[in-house]
């Protein structure tokens, strides 16, 4: 039977083990979203993890949500990834990129020209978002133009090259967590008439031209997909997540991906039964690997690859607060307790300061 502890393979990629560092939202980087300077710091103390997937890191100027949230837009952004991934290259990990467009969960304030976020369709989100002047509602988007969507899908591929020459190992498509793809994604927040709303089809268009544009740059093999078929954060529900997710996991399938992620449960929000029951039957309609995501522990990340429900287990918060997560996994030693004032914003403290086992 497999360990969680034991090397895998994942497209052409050997992984050292199967407990994975889950995309983490740290708002420290510059406010032209370069990487801050303590982030070589943080990934290198954490490439012990099977497969590091970077904080989401904006495509683009408009698809930026948060204050302080890292880029891939510029040559200053690239040559800051680079000393992060040639440090988790030294320490023997590897590395994807979180490839992000928020849509509506902006504000005017974080916007070039202070202009309205883009989204599918003008429907504000019920939701907050982190600025200048602290938590704030969101904006009233604007729908995109054909033409939008064109730009976006073009930011994509740019950005994907970007994340080449940066040395990534390859990308995650963020397409979860009721930001721009999952608003075009979910009828909820896609009221469009034109080819890119309306029929489910038309409703999953967006992330077909994406994935495909960063398949050009990658090859399908370095391209991972994170979906939240089941989740309410930002504002979200579709009124079928179970049809509209299997004709999107359908069309993933007709790839060869590198994985397939899905946040099972999301942070502070508790999931229904029917839920669960919806997660599983997409869950087995996928033909690829799959990481979990969502509130696990060594013993139920375990039980998951015994049991095949995952070929690996993403981790997000027992990350944050231990750097060396699967040693201490393995050897059932306590974990240090995260610090939540700490996640979002702010310095050295509660970032690279948090103690390995043996320090
Ligand atoms: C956040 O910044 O709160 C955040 C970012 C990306 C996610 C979820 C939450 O997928």
């Amino acid at each position: 039977m497999a360990s969680l502890f034991e090397p895998v393979k994942m497209g052409d990629l050997q992984l050292s083990n199967r407990v994975f560092m889950a995309p983490l939202t740290r708002n420290r980087a510059l406010a032209d979203g370069t990487p801050g300077e303590l982030a070589e710091k943080y990934y290198r103390q954490r490439a012990g993890a099977g497969l590091i997937i970077t904080e989401a890191t904006q495509i683009s100027p408009q698809g930026k949500g948060y204050l302080n949230t890292p880029g891939i837009h510029d040559d200053a952004h690239v040559n800051a990834w680079q000393q992060v991934t040639r440090a988790v290259h030294e320490a023997g990990g590897h590395v994807f990129l979180q490839l992000w467009h928020v849509g509506r969960i902006s504000h005017t304030s974080l916007q070039p020209d202070n202009a309205a976020p883009l989204a599918p369709s003008a429907i504000k989100a019920n939701s907050q978002t982190f600025t200048e002047q602290g938590m704030v509602d969101v904006s009233t988007p604007r729908a995109m133009t054909a033409d939008e969507i064109r730009q976006t899908v073009a930011d994509y591929r740019q950005a994907a090259e970007y994340a080449r020459q940066a040395g990534f190992d390859g990308v995650e498509v963020h397409a979860a967590n009721g930001y721009l793809i999952d608003q075009f994604i979910q009828d909820r927040t896609n009221q469009r008439e034109d080819e890119y709303g309306g029929e489910l089809e038309n409703r999953i268009r967006f992330l077909t031209e994406v994935v495909e544009a960063v398949i050009d740059v990658w090859g399908p093999r370095c391209v991972g997909v994170r979906l939240s078929p089941t989740g309410t954060f930002n504002d979200m529900g579709d009124s079928d997540p179970l049809s509209t997710f299997g004709a999107v996991i359908n069309g993933l399938n007709n790839y060869d991906l590198a994985y397939l992620h899905m946040v099972e449960n999301f942070p502070g929000i508790e999931s229904t039964s029917d839920d669960r029951v919806i997660m599983q039957e997409l869950i087995d309609r996928w033909s690829g690997f799959y990481i979990a995501n969502g509130g696990y522990d060594g013993d139920s990340g375990q039980a998951a690859i015994d049991s095949r429900h995952a070929d690996a287990v993403a981790y997000g918060r027992p990350f944050i607060a231990n750097p060396d997560l699967p040693l201490r996994l393995q050897q059932q030693a306590e974990l240090n307790v995260p610090d939540e004032t700490t996640f979002y914003g702010g310095d050295a403290h509660g970032y690279t300061d948090y103690p390995f086992l043996q320090s």
